[in-house]
């Protein structure tokens, strides 16, 4: 039987709908209409790839084109999401051929990295997309939660609308400006994925804090459930991004001030320093749990891209990878850091490190060090100086994060 991989067309948009909503048992499966409409709106067909076996569609997979922050620097990212297969078709390859395709799309679009959520880490994994990032949630009771610290000033809290959507978006971009992970947010992605309903049934509120002078220093984005008596656990703040301390403590004074639920669910960066700011740590629980898989595209461009967090070192290694999906990134490679500047070519020297592109995607965004890896076994050193010396070249300005769900 032919299998054929194509972007699909737009009297396609309904069978891929229909997949999507299918596969993930969405109530929409019985009546495609605003799927439909919601996809040909905000998403073009060159994001999307899908497989045809003998002219029918059997699954289909989006990448979405984003720049994601590496050490300060918004480097080309495909945020790949959803990937379905119609379950007569499953285990036939038909996933595993679109993914290898896009990944050769990938390179040509020039996008460097990619990455994903899931739950089934094993699949992508045979793809060379690894773990590289955590998600964290802090629960509270709020009535219970008393703080340390008290801000110097209890400054403004205003409600945003979606045509707001700008004033969040500066202190978002300050932000992230060194940071590991954010992705470059646009205006569609803000008025539909965060003050939209974006992954939560219900639309999300966002609460601006401004200091004395009104300037804008810190927002929070949270959800309150539309039922609130059976659903009071349900409160879940999805980012607090504050530039200040005085922004911090002022959004987490307000996020507590909501005493009906019985419980409030925060989504946290792993350097947020939530637990040594509370009186009484009991009352709060802390869950973690993987969180995005990345996968380093173009390894010779991903390198070179990549803005060191020590500008100042000179050093030098070579690395030898493996790379069965995208073989473009096999061979030794000597990298170079000078000036700030970073080099990167193919080399016949002996390799200092041996490992698989699959295991530098954690490396690379700082989720795991190379010391780290090799302990765990997944990579290969000819010496410990080596791995000093890789350990200082991947080093990152802050942990991963990323809060935004694709
Ligand atoms: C997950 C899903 C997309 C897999 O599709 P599929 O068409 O069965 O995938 P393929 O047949 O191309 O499988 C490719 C490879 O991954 C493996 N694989 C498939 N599903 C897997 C899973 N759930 N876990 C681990 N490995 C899996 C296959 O064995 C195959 O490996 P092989 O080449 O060594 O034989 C499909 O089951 C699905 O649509 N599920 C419901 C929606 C979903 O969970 N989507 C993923 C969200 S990220």
């Amino acid at each position: 039987m032919a299998l054929e991989i194509r972007q699909i067309t737009d009297e396609e948009v309904e069978a891929a709908e229909f997949i999507i909503s299918y596969s993930f048992n969405s109530p929409e499966r019985r009546d495609l209409a605003k799927a439909v409409e919601r996809s040909r709106k905000l998403y073009p067909a060159s994001w999307s790839l899908a497989s045809f076996e003998d002219g029918e569609m059997t699954a289909f997979v989006r990448s979405i084109p984003f720049a994601v922050r590496i050490n300060g620097r918004g480097l080309s990212y495909a945020a790949v999401g959803p990937v379905v297969s119609l379950p007569q078709h499953r285990r036939k390859g038909h996933v595993g051929a679109i993914l290898r395709q896009l990944l050769e799309n990938m390179r040509e679009n020039g996008q460097v990295l990619s990455g994903l959520h899931t739950p089934h880490p094993t699949l992508y994994q045979r793809y060379g997309w690894e773990i590289a990032s955590l998600s964290r949630t802090i629960k509270i009771p709020p009535k219970e939660i008393q703080f340390k610290a008290e801000p110097k000033e209890r400054g403004y809290i205003r409600m945003l609308k979606a045509d707001d959507w700008a004033q969040a978006d500066r202190v978002y971009r300050k932000h992230s400006a060194k940071r590991n992970g954010p992705l470059h947010r646009g205006e569609v992605w803000w008025r539909e994925a965060i003050f939209g309903s974006g992954f939560a049934p219900d639309p999300s509120d966002v609460a601006l804090w401004e200091d004395g002078s009104g300037e804008p220093q810190g927002y929070a984005v949270y959800v309150q459930p539309a039922r609130p008596q059976e659903d009071m656990a349900q409160f879940w703040v999805r980012e607090i991004v504050a530039l200040t301390t005085d922004a911090y403590l002022n959004l987490l004074l307000y996020i507590v001030r909501h005493d009906l639920p019985r419980e409030i669910a925060i989504n946290a960066a792993p350097d947020d320093p939530f637990l040594s700011l509370v009186e009484d740590a009991r009352h709060v629980k802390i869950e973690e749990r993987y969180d995005l898989m990345n996968r380093i595209v173009d390894v010779e461009a991903a390198l070179k891209l990549r803005p060191p967090a020590n500008p100042e070192l000179e050093l030098e290694f070579t690395i030898q990878l493996s790379d069965r999906s995208a073989p473009w990134n096999e061979g030794t490679w000597l990298v170079k850091q000078a000036n700030g500047e970073v080099a990167v070519e193919q080399t016949d020297r002996e390799p200092n490190l041996t490992m698989s592109t699959t295991t530098l995607a954690p490396l690379y965004n700082g989720f795991l060090t190379p010391t780290a890896a090799a302990f765990a076994g997944r990579v290969e050193a000819d010496s410990e100086e080596s791995l000093a010396i890789a350990d200082a070249f991947f080093a990152t300005l802050y942990p991963p994060f990323c809060s935004d769900g694709f």
